[in-house]
């Protein structure tokens, strides 16, 4: 709790100074509350504002609202009503709430009238906005509120590395699954087992790629057929954890026989451990998303995939036909975290390189930001297609290399001003 009480005084801190310099006295922060599909009484699994959750690390709160001004104790209204289809959870005793007013409600007509206070700011989604729209989500505040937040306490980097703790029991069952040629629904339900989440839990879905699969960036089925022994080459894992509702975000990719894919693999990880060193104060990410590109290229390189010199292929564009995404972005309560091409507290916006237009995080990187670092080489038909007769592509070699998909290695790293912290290696 030690590290929870600073954490909030750092939001609280923050907060004051967010709100003094754009012009409000107070904030309101909706939680947020579950709404139905179309024509249906059914709904999808209710997401709490982030911002929300900065504060109250609560899982299940539904229609609650947190209120703060300078100089006073925040009070959380914590809806908690008599519900006989449900089960409800007393939250007003956790070990959070001693840090907050807490004031439990069973109704919305226990809400306070918003209106009745002076000059306050709303931040919430579309199914509650009771302010004038002048007060509601000021992009001054958010960009402010955003700029902090990206940066994370102590408490924050700890839940983190909780979350990459869970997800690395996950990781290490789908592998063992992999092994066991399981199909890949039943990789998925491995890891979901092994972690102890259900898939609401998790922080984005589950991408369990077997074999072609790889290649595609965010593969969202999971086949349920086994593939024969004789036809699995290899399997692509994107999958996370969530802790507090802090995420990690981690890829790990394999081979089925000890070939020449998983010596690509093994080089791509040195890669990517080399980039993961780099991540330290002041180094700017573009700058580091271009280095990854070039040891792409020496990849393409060394396994004979492209016969220009790497500047070439990188100058060309060559490598990203194979590497079309960013090298990675920030991650905290979201898995992509709060505008990464915002540079400073007043929103400032520095946006993708042209011809890097998928690079989701454009500053120089500050202490305690927590990122990914995720290169990628795919052999994806689509991409590879524009580039039919390139002379500087070993074609034979491409083809050789499309039924195993792709490889992505990623891990979340902390920067530092000496030595970055890399939380899914140092478990
Ligand atoms: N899991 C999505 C990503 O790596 O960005
Ligand atoms: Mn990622
Ligand atoms: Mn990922």
């Amino acid at each position: 709790m030690k590290l929870f009480k600073a954490h909030i005084k750092k939001v609280t801190e923050a907060t004051t100074r967010a709100l003094e310099e754009t012009g409000f006295d107070g904030l309101w922060i909706y939680s947020g509350h579950p709404e139905h599909h179309f024509l249906d009484d059914m709904g999808s699994p209710h997401v709490i504002n982030p911002h929300f959750r900065w504060w109250v690390p609560v899982a299940n709160v539904t229609s609650s609202v947190l209120h703060y001004q300078p100089g006073q104790k925040p009070t959380v209204y914590l809806y908690q009503p008599a519900d006989f289809w449900h089960k409800v959870i007393d939250h007003s005793e956790d070990k959070w709430a001693r840090y907050f007013d807490v004031k439990v409600i069973g109704h919305y007509s226990d809400l306070p009238k918003f209106n009745d206070w002076h000059n306050h700011a709303w931040i919430g989604g579309p199914e509650l906005q009771p302010l004038p729209e002048i007060n509601t989500n000021p992009k001054a505040l958010l960009d402010h509120l955003h700029f902090s937040r990206v940066q994370k306490t102590d408490y924050e980097i700890q839940c983190i590395q909780k979350a990459n703790q869970i997800a690395l029991k996950g990781h290490q069952a789908a592998r063992d699954a992999f092994y066991a040629g399981s199909s890949e629904y039943e990789i998925h339900m491995a890891y979901l087992t092994a972690c102890q989440h259900n898939e609401y839990q998790m922080p984005y879905g589950n991408i369990v790629a077997l074999n072609e699969n790889s290649s595609v960036l965010h593969y969202q089925f999971q086949n349920r057929e086994r593939l024969p022994k004789g036809q699995l080459k290899s399997f692509l894992i994107d999958a996370g954890a969530n802790h507090h509702g802090y995420a990690s975000d981690i890829t790990r990719t394999y081979s089925f026989i000890d070939d020449e894919f998983a010596e690509m693999i093994k080089m791509m990880e040195d890669k990517q451990q080399q980039l993961c060193k780099l991540v330290t104060t002041g180094q700017d990410y573009i700058d580091l998303h271009i280095k990854a590109h070039h040891y792409i290229g020496e990849v393409l390189s060394e396994f004979g995939i492209v016969k220009c010199s790497v500047s070439s292929a990188v100058e060309q564009g060559l490598s990203s036909v194979f590497f079309p995404h960013g090298l990675g972005h920030y991650l905290g309560l979201q898995v992509h975290d709060v505008n990464g091409y915002i540079v400073d507290e007043h929103g400032t916006v520095k946006p993708p390189p042209e011809n890097h237009p998928f690079l989701r995080l454009t500053g120089c990187l500050r202490e305690n930001v927590v990122v990914t670092i995720e290169p990628g080489l795919y052999f994806i038909p689509m991409l590879l297609k524009g580039f039919v007769g390139h002379s500087d592509i070993n074609w034979e070699k491409v083809e050789a290399f499309i039924p195993y998909g792709g490889i992505r290695i990623e891990d979340n790293v902390v920067v530092k001003k000496e030595q970055a912290i890399n939380l899914t290696r140092t478990n």
